[in-house]
């Protein structure tokens, strides 16, 4: 019998790892470089937090939710998004005032699988609560705008929106939704069916994208607040130098956002999924949640989009592999030795000949080779640029500097 991973979901291995691995360090440095500390929470959650949180219109909820009993008779959820969750706890923690947290993790939505649309995906992410003003949006706006160019997506794309709150959305929507009724002949049936659970998100129809005329925007609706809010958010991305495109008609698919909504995309894949992160303002999420009126801002991003984005491939971490003409008990004492002293190393368990362990070493990429001839033999060094006896005491400074020396 054989088995293989269920639907929409994947094995991931070395090569491949290797970059994700480098791109997760980069989250983890450049998290910590704004000031959020990790926040992680349960993948299994009661059902109800999402239908709650992320909303009873989003396809998310209705259509692609994990949902199962569990032996207690409980309806649980595998998190198909992070935010409720960690407003969640954040409201659980006793916090109060300003609060950030960073996370990274699986999530699973049951959609159809296909390049960059996974049924079990990673996503890093971001979230600043309990702070109004738009230098939250800025901020968080700008972690993830960096990290992606630094985990090597260059042809990025900010788009920004602003979608109004609950004082100036209704009688925007209203204006929509009779708008649509009069083009709905021109419309796909997808589309028809929206006009009047959730108008809003035909305005991002790929169908009908060409089809719609000149809506009305809700940029053109906002309320004097929510209009100054924007302006002031762009007026940060400004004097931060990050480019960005405004684009009225983005909306996104989670029920919860009020005011700011931008995505990441990226412009070399292909346009269906080319969404490498999204997020936005979030002020009613936490009274939804049963909390007190408290603003919040996050993003995520989808860590297998930024990947194929990236066109990063997977390299081997080895600092060195050590090859043992002495077989491999004494290799595993030198490799122990070398490892003490922080050089990333491998060897040959199995005893195989001096030409074999070459052989792997060229295929791991090691940049360098250390030969093992003897208990009081200096070490054969080998990189590129030649080969040189060292003493095993210095082995593992002499590998660092030729390492460093190639970053
Ligand atoms: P989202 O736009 O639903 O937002 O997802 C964020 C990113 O996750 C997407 O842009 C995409 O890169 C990735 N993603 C989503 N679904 C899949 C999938 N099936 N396969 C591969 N990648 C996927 C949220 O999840 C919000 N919680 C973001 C947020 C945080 N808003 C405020 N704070």
């Amino acid at each position: 019998m054989s088995f293989k991973p269920p639907k929409g979901t994947y094995d991931l291995t070395s090569p491949q790892s290797q970059a994700w691995r480098d791109v997760l360090l980069v989250w983890e440095d450049m998290s910590a470089v704004f000031g959020y500390p990790l926040v992680a929470t349960p993948i299994l959650e009661a059902t109800e937090l999402f239908e709650r949180g992320v909303g009873g219109t989003s396809e998310v909820v209705t259509k692609q939710m994990y949902t199962f009993s569990d032996k207690g008779g409980r309806s649980v959820t595998l998190r198909p998004e992070g935010t409720a969750g960690v407003v969640r706890a954040y409201l659980n923690s006793g916090a109060q005032g300003a609060w950030k947290g960073a996370y990274s993790g699986p999530f699973f939505r049951y959609e159809r699988p296909q390049a960059g649309r996974t049924r079990q995906f990673w996503q890093v992410g971001a979230e600043y609560i309990g702070v109004e003003g738009a230098i939250a949006d800025a901020e968080i706006i700008e972690l993830g705008y960096r990290f992606i160019t630094q985990a090597g997506v260059d042809q990025v794309e900010l788009r920004i929106n602003s979608i109004g709150d609950p004082e100036c959305r209704p009688p925007y929507v209203t204006a929509l939704r009779s708008y649509l009724e009069e083009i709905k002949g021109d419309l796909s049936g997808e589309s028809v069916g929206l006009i009047e659970t959730n108008p809003l998100r035909i305005l991002d129809s790929k169908t009908d994208r060409d089809r719609l005329g000149n809506p009305p925007r809700m940029i053109d609706s906002l309320c004097a607040d929510c209009a100054a809010h924007y302006e002031q958010v762009k007026a940060f991305l400004d004097s931060l130098g990050i480019p960005y495109v405004e684009d009225p008609r983005l909306v996104r698919g989670l029920d919860y956002y009020t005011r700011t909504a931008f995505e990441y995309i990226g412009t070399g894949l292909d346009s269906a999924q080319n969404a490498v992160g999204g997020g936005g303002r979030y002020d009613g999420l936490a009274t939804t949640l049963g909390g007190p009126q408290t603003p919040g801002v996050g993003f995520a991003l989808g860590l297998d989009r930024i990947l194929l984005a990236s066109g990063l491939d997977g390299y081997t971490h080895l600092d060195a592999y050590l090859v043992s003409e002495m077989g491999p008990e004494e290799a595993f004492l030198v490799a122990s030795q070398l490892r003490a002293d922080g050089v990333r190393l491998d060897f040959d368990a199995e005893g195989r000949s001096v030409k074999a362990q070459f052989k792997t070493a060229r295929r791991l990429e090691a940049p360098v080779i250390l030969v093992y001839k003897g208990a009081d033999l200096p070490i054969d060094v080998q990189t590129a640029d030649g080969r040189a006896d060292v003493p095993i005491d210095q082995v593992a400074e002499h590998v660092m500097d030729y390492v460093l020396e190639l970053l």
